[in-house]
């Protein structure tokens, strides 16, 4: 599947000779089947250019009947249906006596008492976890505020956070009010990344020189797995490494990085990470997100959190004590009783990632993106500014834009674009994001999106 080999490698053929480089590119894809297993947004009859996996990420198909399968246990059991098998009476406390049922262990399909537990496994899978380091919970920004309680300690000394300039604004303020929550002022106690002049990538060099100024008195360091304008991928392991030889704390925003790069979490070793799983994990809007804590904060006794029922030991949950006996690993951190209908769709999406293969869709999604890269550069060259780095280690499947020339307004183009038929977004100042993923894309997709991006900017 390299896109240059079965071009022929002629840096203005692809256009000649229409779409016909990117069917023999799709016909070799043996992932290709995949894209039947999603729901394909139409406008009327039309099918759409969907490259906005990196917003919302689109339906699989299996996914209304696991919904329905919860709704069925719902209406048939009602409140037995916490449980997995028949006859239990409610809310027994699972550990105790005759036959508890833990469905993940009998191999049964599980009630909703440990439901959640389904998750570990294929999420730890995603981000390089153990399975006690992982929980599917909550939304992201509910996560990081979960986690800023527990990892961000400010001392008199060390008290302060840094993040990117651009950071996702629900980040920002986050990592705003937590400041302001302990007593300090953001215009003091915070402190930005900015890209080097002239460019949007995080260097390393820049970070390490932060560290080197501030890094006693940071407390908490966060940043994205995937930067969610540029598409820059970060070294999640070195900059953790950085960090910690700092004494400072460290998390990860993985939005834009889980389902779409390759993550080790557990070698690279943050103190933690959170996630959405609406874009490239597909499984719905508003969808259940997650959390990674390492293991070495598995002994969740020394670190303070916010408590909730569901992150007690769940042999005693329902022994409905008054003293709370957190769990070990990221379950600990739970704190309600999970959104059944709303987890149901990750299910979902997840069969379809352990089916389809990591290192497999990894591979195909490098050659897709590099397949975009190479279009705009022989179609389009001067007349974009591609932002993403070109290094497939240093980036996913997003490739962000600049248009030039002129003050074209990116909000009219992506409408231009949406009206023939691409769907892509931008963001401002002025970023154009297309994201081809590996799972449900084509490079048909990615050429006649350069094509109706050729027309509009000739237009
Ligand atoms: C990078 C990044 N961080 C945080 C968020 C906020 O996520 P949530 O609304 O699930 O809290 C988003 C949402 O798109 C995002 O892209």
């Amino acid at each position: 599947m390299r896109p240059r080999d079965l071009d022929g490698g002629g840096r203005d053929h692809l256009f000649d000779r229409g779409a016909a480089p990117a069917s023999a590119l799709d016909a070799a894809d043996d992932l290709a089947p995949f894209r039947a297993r999603f729901a394909l947004p139409k406008d009327g009859r039309r099918a759409l250019i969907y490259l906005c996996g990196h917003s919302l990420g689109l339906m699989p198909r299996s996914a209304p009947r696991v919904v329905a399968a919860e709704l069925a246990r719902w209406a048939a059991r009602g409140v037995e249906g916490h449980f997995a098998d028949r006859g239990h009476s409610a809310f027994r406390p699972r550990g105790s006596t005759a036959g508890a049922g833990t469905s993940a262990k009998s191999g049964m399909s599980p009630g909703w008492l440990d439901y959640h537990e389904r998750f570990s496994a294929p999420l730890a899978a995603l981000v390089g976890a153990r399975r006690d380091e992982v929980v599917a919970m909550n939304t992201l920004t509910v996560n990081l505020h979960l986690m800023l309680v527990s990892f961000f300690r400010p001392t008199k000394q060390r008290y302060k956070i840094l993040i990117e300039r651009d950071a996702f604004p629900s980040d920002r303020y986050a990592v705003e009010s937590q400041l302001r929550f302990h007593g300090l002022d953001p215009r003091d106690a915070l402190l930005e990344l900015t890209p080097r002049r002239g460019s949007w990538e995080l260097d390393r060099e820049r970070f390490e020189a932060v560290l080197a100024d501030e890094g006693e008195r940071i407390a908490l360091v966060l940043l994205p797995g995937v930067q969610y304008l540029s598409g820059e991928r970060l070294d999640v392991g070195a900059l953790t490494a950085a960090a910690r030889r700092f004494g400072c704390a460290i998390g990860f925003d993985l939005a834009h990085a889980i389902g779409n790069v390759p993550l080790a979490l557990h070698r690279d070793a943050p103190d933690f990470a959170v996630w959405c799983s609406y874009k490239y994990l597909n499984a719905g809007p508003g969808a259940v997100g997650g959390c990674f804590v390492h293991r070495r904060a598995a002994d969740a006794r020394s670190l303070p959190r916010f408590e909730g029922w569901w992150g007690h030991d769940v042999r005693r949950r329902f022994l409905m004590e008054p003293s709370f006996a957190p769990l070990r690993g990221a379950e600990g951190w739970q704190l309600s009783n999970p959104p059944i209908l709303s987890l149901a769709p990750l299910a979902a999406s997840l069969e379809l990632f352990a089916e389809a293969g990591l290192a497999h869709l990894r591979r195909k999604s490098v050659a897709l993106t590099g397949y975009l890269l190479q279009l705009l550069e022989n179609e389009l060259g001067e007349r974009v500014r591609v932002l993403t780095p070109s290094s497939p280690e240093r980036r996913g499947c997003q490739v962000a834009l600049q248009l030039d020339p002129g003050p074209r307004s990116p909000a009219r183009f992506a409408a231009r674009l949406r009206a023939a038929g691409v769907v892509a977004d931008w963001r401002p100042p002025s970023v154009l994001r297309l994201a081809p993923v590996p799972l449900y894309n084509r490079f048909r997709d990615v050429h006649a999106a350069v094509r109706a991006l050729k027309r509009e900017l000739e237009a």
